[in-house]
């Protein structure tokens, strides 16, 4: 496995590498089964797979985790070469954001609700990133998990604007055995903690369960999952929502194809989590 820090040795990489099939894994590190996954799917599809490992400042609020994020290089590393990875890519922060980097990629009406209204900031650190990143890897695809559903939205919409020749895949979202999504902040969860943050999954899946079984009311069922989610946990629930899964509008009625989206505070932790899910059709 490759490994190529430096803006002009990937570039120069590239051009030597013109006719590659390229699959690309945009990641922050701290690798887990959720990233093995699209590596996985990357090296099912493509002849060359590219991962990149960058913990993005321009992401990351004032009060977030940014200098505290995990940053496991070598395990990384480790993981990356016996997965299969032909490339890893981990630019060096001042050389990406040189002092005098002015430039700013926003996505408006998706990148506003939801996390965009928690995290104001996080979806335009996200595009620049990605934008930057695709421009320099170039790649046929790129693999994005569900789990962050609104970023692969968002990232979905960057693509489509501004005509980058690079297909979007989703990947479903890893789970525990017991529901848990998995996430690189999982690590910061004490064992009392990662047994209240069920409650989250918990309560999307029982709001999946009441629309597969015919249940429309869209306040009924978010009154349900929350009790679902608030039951003996101190877990602090910022939106349990229920939506349209193609332009994230909240709906009041379950029809189409819908996703539920759920944020939640835990002490200091803060995880999201969604379930797609479909109307039945009426007989
Ligand atoms: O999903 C992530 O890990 C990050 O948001 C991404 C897409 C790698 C951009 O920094």
């Amino acid at each position: 496995m490759r490994i190529i820090r430096s803006i002009r040795g990937l570039q120069g990489w590239r051009r030597k590498h013109e006719n590659q099939i390229i699959g690309f894994v945009p990641t922050m590190g701290a690798l887990h089964e959720g990233h093995f996954s699209l590596i996985r799917q990357a090296r099912k599809h493509c002849s060359t797979v590219i991962v990149s490992i960058f913990v993005n400042p321009l992401q990351f609020g004032p009060s977030e985790d940014f200098s505290k994020y995990p940053r496991p290089v070598k395990s990384d590393q480790q993981w990356c070469r016996e997965s299969g990875v032909d490339l890893l890519f981990c630019p060096l922060s001042e050389e990406f954001y040189p002092q005098d980097f002015q430039s700013a990629v926003s996505v408006n009406r998706l990148s506003q609700r939801w996390e965009g209204e928690a995290r104001p900031t996080h979806f335009d650190g996200v595009t620049t990133v990605v934008t930057k990143l695709l421009n320099l890897v170039r790649p046929s695809q790129a693999y994005f998990g569900q789990k962050d559903y609104q970023q692969l939205l968002v990232i979905k919409q960057l693509v489509q604007d501004l005509n980058i020749d690079t297909k979007i895949v989703r990947c479903s979202t890893i789970r525990e055995s017991d529901g848990l999504a998995l996430s690189s902040r999982n690590r910061y969860l004490s064992e009392n903690q990662r047994r209240q943050a069920l409650g989250l999954s918990a309560a999307l899946r029982h709001g999946v369960q009441l629309i597969k079984l015919g249940k429309q009311g869209v306040r009924g069922i978010q009154r349900e999952m929350k009790k679902i989610a608030t039951k003996s946990t101190g877990m602090d629930i910022e939106y349990l929502t229920i939506c349209d899964a193609n332009n994230l509008e909240p709906l009041t009625l379950a029809k189409g194809n819908m996703v539920l989206l759920g944020a939640a505070r835990l002490g200091d932790i803060r995880l999201i989590d969604n379930m797609l899910v479909k109307a039945p059709k009426k007989s």
